[in-house]
Formats: C-alpha cells, sequence, structure tokens
C-alpha cells in the first residue's frame, strides 16, 4: 500500500524508518519531509496545515495509509476534513479527530475531562480576564512553586513556573494579556507536582490500545536540567523506575480511564495518546496530555517496537487492534539530540553537516536538515538525533556519545548528560 506521513522532524523520519522495513508498504511519501526522510522514501512539498492540497495528493498518489506526526494539524481538524469528503473518508488516519486533540489543544479541557473521568492530575483552575480575582485567590491558597499555562498550544513555550507568589500574579497578568497571544487567553493555575517525569504512550483505536514502551524525555537545555525548555534533548527507554506495578497503576488509573472517559463522550479516538506523566512517591498523574507521538521519544519508542508497525496502524484505523499484540525488544534505546548553537533561541541555519556517512553503530534521525546539491545542511534548531541500542542505559547512551563524536557543524552542540538522573 501507499503510505502518506505528515510533518518534517525527527519523529517523523523515526515512523518513515520503520514503515519503510514493512513488506507493506509500497510507496512511502512524506510531507514535508527532511533529508533524512527523502533516504527512504518520497518527500512532498505540502505543508502540514494545507488539508485541501493534502487531499489532492492523497487521492491522486493512491494513499491508503495516512499517518499524522504533529499536533498542529490534529487540533486544526485534519483528520475531521477527511471524513468530510467522500472520496477520502474512508482512508485511515492516525491521529485524532478535533474532538480529541482537544486533550493537547486545551489545558483546560484536559483538566476538566481528568477530573470528570477521575484521572489523577494537579488541582486547578482555568482564568481569563472575568474571573482573574478567583485566579488570585487560588494563587494564595497554593504552595509555591506555581505554575501557569497557556490554555492553547504555544509550542512547548506556554509553561511558566515561578517561586514567589508576586511574580506569579504577575505573569498571570501578562498571560491574560496575551504573552502567548491567543493561546493564553485562558490561563490553566495548577498545583505544582513534585516527583520525577516520564512517559507512556499508547496506540489505540477508540476501543482498544497497545501501550508502547515508556520514555523519559530531556527537556532542558542545559545539563543537570538547567536551561530553556527545548522540545527535547535526548531521551531514554525503559525508564528504570518504572516497574510493573508502577505501570499497572498507570493503566488500571490513567490509560483505561482516559480511553473509556473519550468513548463515553462520543469521541472517536483513532491514533497515538502520549501520557505525560510525574511520578509522585510511586504514584502516576498527568502532566498533560499529546494527541501524538513524542519527538524525542518517538526515537527511543519506535526501535524497540519488533512489530511490523503498518499491520499495527492498519489494526488501529480500521478498529482491529484487540488482535494485536506488541513484542516490544527487550534491549534500552536512548537519543542524544544535536542542535544547533543558540537553540531555543536564535540560532543560524544552513550549515554544512559532515561525516554523517561514517556513523555506523547508531541510527541518525534527521529533524532540521535539507538536502542541498550533494550536501546536508541544518534548516532547524533540532537537527539529528542520534539513537543507540544497548543492553542497558549506560552502554545505548556510550554508543549515542561515540556516534555524536564522529558528525561535525559549526556550532553544533549537544548535552553530554542525558540520563543521568537515573539509576539502573
Ligand atoms: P507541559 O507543557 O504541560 O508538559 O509542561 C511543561 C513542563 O512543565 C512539564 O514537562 C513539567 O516539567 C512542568 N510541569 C507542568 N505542569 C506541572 C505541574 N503541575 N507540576 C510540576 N511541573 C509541571
Ligand atoms: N518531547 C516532548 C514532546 O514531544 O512533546
Amino acid at each position: 500500500m501507499n503510505i502518506l506521513i505528515i510533518g518534517s522532524g525527527g519523529r517523523e523520519h523515526t515512523l518513515a524508518w520503520k514503515i519503510a522495513q514493512s513488506p507493506k508498504t509500497e510507496r512511502l511519501f512524506i510531507a514535508p519531509g527532511n533529508a533524512g526522510t527523502a533516504t527512504i522514501g518520497t518527500n512532498a512539498d505540502l505543508g502540514v496545515n494545507d488539508f485541501e492540497a493534502i487531499g489532492e495528493f492523497v487521492v491522486e498518489n493512491n494513499i491508503s495509509l495516512v499517518v499524522i506526526g504533529p499536533e498542529d494539524p490534529l487540533v486544526n481538524g485534519i483528520h475531521d476534513f477527511f471524513l468530510g469528503k467522500p472520496e477520502l473518508k474512508d482512508i485511515p488516519v492516525i491521529g485524532p479527530v478535533k474532538a480529541g486533540a482537544m486533550l493537547e489543544g486545551s489545558k483546560s479541557f484536559a483538566n476538566d475531562f481528568m477530573a470528570k473521568y477521575k484521572i489523577p492530575t494537579a488541582g486547578s483552575l482555568a482564568v481569563t480576564k472575568e474571573n482573574i480575582k478567583d485566579g488570585y485567590q487560588f494563587l494564595q491558597n497554593l504552595i509555591p512553586p506555581y505554575v501557569l499555562k497557556a490554555d492553547g498550544l504555544a509550542a512547548g513555550k506556554g509553561v511558566v513556573i515561578v517561586e514567589s507568589l508576586e511574580e506569579a500574579e504577575d505573569d498571570l497578568g501578562e498571560m491574560l494579556n496575551g504573552k502567548f497571544g491567543e493561546a493564553s487567553e485562558t490561563v490553566v493555575i495548577e498545583e505544582f507536582l513534585n516527583g520525577i517525569e516520564l512517559s507512556v504512550f499508547v496506540l489505540t483505536d477508540g476501543n482498544n490500545y497497545l501501550i508502547f514502551p515508556e520514555a523519559k524525555d530531556y527537556k532542558r537545555a542545559g545539563e543537570g536540567d538547567t536551561g530553556l525548555n527545548t522540545g527535547g534533548m535526548g531521551a531514554v527507554s525503559p525508564v528504570p523506575f518504572a516497574n510493573a506495578s508502577f505501570l499497572k497503576r498507570v493503566e488500571k488509573k490513567i490509560i483505561r480511564r482516559t480511553i473509556s472517559g473519550l468513548k463515553k463522550e462520543g469521541i472517536k479516538y483513532v491514533g497515538f495518546l502520549y501520557f505525560g506523566l510525574m511520578n509522585v512517591k510511586g504514584k502516576p498523574f498527568v502532566v498533560e496530555y499529546n494527541v501524538r507521538m513524542g519527538d524525542p521519544e518517538a526515537q527511543v519508542v519506535i526501535p524497540r517496537i519488533n512489530n511490523d508497525l503498518v499491520e499495527l496502524l492498519v489494526a488501529a484505523g480500521n478498529g482491529e487492534l484487540k488482535r494485536q499484540k506488541l513484542n516490544i525488544d527487550k534491549q534500552a534505546v536512548c537519543a542524544v539530540v544535536l542542535s544547533s548553537g543558540g537553540y531555543p533561541g536564535n540560532y543560524e541555519k544552513g550549515k554544512e553537516i559532515r561525516n554523517l556517512e561514517k556513523v555506523e553503530k547508531s541510527i541518525v534521525f534527521h529533524a532540521g536538515t535539507k538536502a542541498e546539491k550533494k550536501k546536508t545542511i541544518t534548516s532547524g534548531g533540532r537537527v539529528l538525533a542520534i539513537s543507540s541500542y544497548g543492553t542497558n542505559m549506560k552502554e545505548a547512551l556510550e554508543t549515542c556519545y561515540e556516534s555524536a563524536g564522529i558528525i561535525s557543524f559549526e556550532k553544533m552542540f549537544y548535552r553530554k548528560d542525558i540520563g543521568f538522573d537515573l539509576q539502573e
């Protein structure tokens, strides 16, 4: 079958890498893709939110499976667009309809949903200019630090965590006055959850689900989890502290309640669902939902799946996931992200990447790269993710760092301490 993946990051290169291995895959397209995806499929120059153009492309190229990588087109209703067109409605789309994507598209929607279905999460209040006084009151009753979140999508930047009440009150005012544009017209104030984070992923057909391996990502730009928040500077899977009893709790109190809650709401959710969790003294709490795979979590989770991913995705699209069983690789996989100097602030693009072909022990997933003449050049903040297998996390990371040392581009930087907080 012909398959189209929407997106252009490391997650999409990873999905393409895995999908290309399936005997079921005939032609594979990635829109818009990057220099890495171009080596295993065909890049299509389409915007991820240009639904009309995507729809035409799907018909013209006889596509029978569409996999949506990023959240943006999902929140904008790409799946609903397909369902609304007679020529597209029967083509399986992996990624939820807009109503389901609201779990990521609106923090207040997600919090109301969790309260309704008794899913453990932080206590919270949604605030607009109308009830700002309630917001100040709520802040006063919290124990610091204070967590303020823009309600809508803010490219991972909409969360502010501050120590003093005064700062929190100032930030609340600024956010409601457009600090994050429309995304912060509503601000969610949350209780601070003190623990260690990890992420769990499921693939669901709306009724049944498969639990993919868990992962931990490293969001801060600086070593020791310092500096600005990024999309993610590295990831590891499995996560040593996520033992069987913890994961059982996650399934019982979080995954099952979420899937059945979506059903009760009449939302047909097909696709990946990402549970951003906090382990607070052995108990899991939801920090956030994402309606897609993580990036760079996909780069460590997908390589641990031994199944034919196309078979799983088709089963999810057809509501037949019950018949599938995951076969998970026991090895650890870790990823280290190579970034452009300055990221997540300003950075330069167009730098030549050297020695990619010399890496033999790791898989190099491209994110912000472009092919230009015979060269591969940088075109984003996160440029590459180096993923490696190992018998354990330490060994996988050693291989990542050995491979990272081979590659170079001007002003390249990466964190040298991925996994620093985890003991096996
Ligand atoms: P989010 O965009 O909701 O994932 O938030 C970004 C980051 O802020 C998370 O990965 C956490 O590290 C942190 N965070 C968000 N909400 C909370 C919370 N209620 N308590 C503690 N940390 C939080
Ligand atoms: N790495 C975090 C995310 O994909 O949202």
